[in-house]
């Protein structure tokens, strides 16, 4: 059997805490630090331990150059080397199971997409599934008497100050302005109207905010778009899913957002129960945004931006960087019709590759935003301090 090691692992030492209850029942404090490796891997979802054997020969085993298991064995430890291969940690060339066949494909899915190593683990292990926050907010108030405040202390400055104010050089405020204005009534919505959102509302705020203004030629098989927003290489690899639930002539489901088309790609029709179930599972259980009329997951093209930028330290930072951007000219798109917006990164990524068939290292979540018409009423807290939207206090 020829094997090689996946592409990209990094090895933590780690320290975890055990309770021994006898021990607590004896009066100690019964918690027990264990320490150990732990392989977090390009490729796998789940955090694998490692003994030290298997540390030392993973360090040994090349990622580019398939040898053989029999040769290998001659050189370091079997245990090391079947227990690797079992974790997924080493891939065979030709795989005799389903286990071993979904390593290898996962593996080549990091290896097709050139990712920088440590912004790959990063992004495999960021991710999260079946988060309930809701249910995580109730756990914590039933294991703690402190508030979350009080646990936490008082937060550090509002302005991280370098000099004294008197040495201050002030500057002057710009008279008022059209984009003053809008500017000023941005403020995140958690309270939606529940009548459906017009169709011209939506299309509007979908073309202002994720629209493509112009396609460049650049070069043969090299297009760049021009959009609202700037992003690296003008490359724009980061795109709008959306899951809708309540829009005037679009039928409840998922969608993918043609940017240079300005057209739906329906993907998927849903029951409207389901749709919302959904829209439950992919903001981690927020139920004010599950009350939008419509989810957006901005879902970067990691494969468009690293075939430029490949094995980049930056790369990772530059497509995350597009998703803040699209949320605000969003937001300022929705402002502008006198709608709410919001973005979340609290969110299920796993469950929202699911349902829109990513594969996770080629194209992936980095959040979740939406917009829709404000409710008459406020039901959930929102932040208006200067209440530009909201009256009362
Ligand atoms: C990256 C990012 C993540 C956010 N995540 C959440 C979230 O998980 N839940 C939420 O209710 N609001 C979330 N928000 C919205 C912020 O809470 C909101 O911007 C902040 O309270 C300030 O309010 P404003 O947007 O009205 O100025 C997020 C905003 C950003 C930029």
């Amino acid at each position: 059997m020829q094997v090689r090691r996946c592409a990209t692992v990094m090895v933590e030492p780690r320290e975890a805490l055990d309770f021994d209850l006898a021990e607590l029942a004896a009066g100690e404090t019964g918690v027990r630090e264990r320490l150990g490796w732990v392989a977090l891997a390009a490729h796998r979802d789940e955090e694998i331990e490692l003994d030290a054997v298997e540390v030392a020969v993973l360090g040994a085993l090349s990622p580019g150059q398939w040898q053989s298991l029999d040769e290998l064995s001659q050189q370091h430890p079997r245990a090391g080397l079947d227990g690797l291969l079992a974790k997924g940690l080493l891939i065979a060339r030709e795989p005799q199971d389903d286990s071993a066949r979904r390593f290898a494909r996962d593996d080549q899915a990091v290896r097709a997409v050139h990712w920088r190593g440590l912004s790959a683990v990063a992004q495999r292990h960021s991710r999260w599934r079946d988060v309930d926050t809701e249910e995580a907010e109730r756990l914590f108030s039933e294991a703690s008497a402190q508030t979350f405040l009080e646990r936490l202390g008082p937060a550090p400055p509002v302005v991280g100050e370098r000099t004294e104010p008197a040495s201050r050089l002030p500057l002057a405020k710009p008279s008022p302005s059209p984009l003053d204005a809008l500017t000023d009534r941005r403020v995140t919505c958690r309270n939606y109207d529940p009548a459906p959102l017009s169709h011209v509302a939506f299309s509007s705020v979908l073309y202002r905010a994720f629209g493509a203004r112009a396609v460049s030629d650049y070069a043969p098989g090299v297009q760049l778009l021009k959009k609202a927003v700037p992003s690296a290489g003008g490359l724009h690899a980061t795109e709008a899913y959306l899951l809708v639930q309540r829009v005037e002539g679009v039928p409840p489901g998922l969608y993918h957002y043609h940017p240079v088309a300005h057209a739906l790609e329906p993907l998927c029709e849903l029951d409207a129960g389901v749709a919302a179930t959904l829209a439950r599972r992919f903001v981690a259980a927020q139920a004010y945004y599950v009350g939008a009329p419509l989810q957006i997951a901005l879902v970067s093209r990691f494969e468009r931006n690293f075939w430029k930028y490949r094995n980049h330290a930056k790369a990772w930072r530059a497509v995350i960087l597009d998703a803040g951007h699209l949320s605000q000219a969003m937001y300022l798109a929705a402002t502008e019709l006198n709608l709410g917006a919001f973005i979340t990164a609290a969110i299920n990524e796993v469950e929202i590759e699911q349902a829109f068939g990513l594969e996770p290292m080629s194209e992936g979540p980095l959040a979740v935003c939406g917009f829709g018409v404000r409710a008459q009423e406020k039901t959930t807290v929102e932040f208006d301090p200067a209440h530009k939207v909201w009256s009362d206090l």
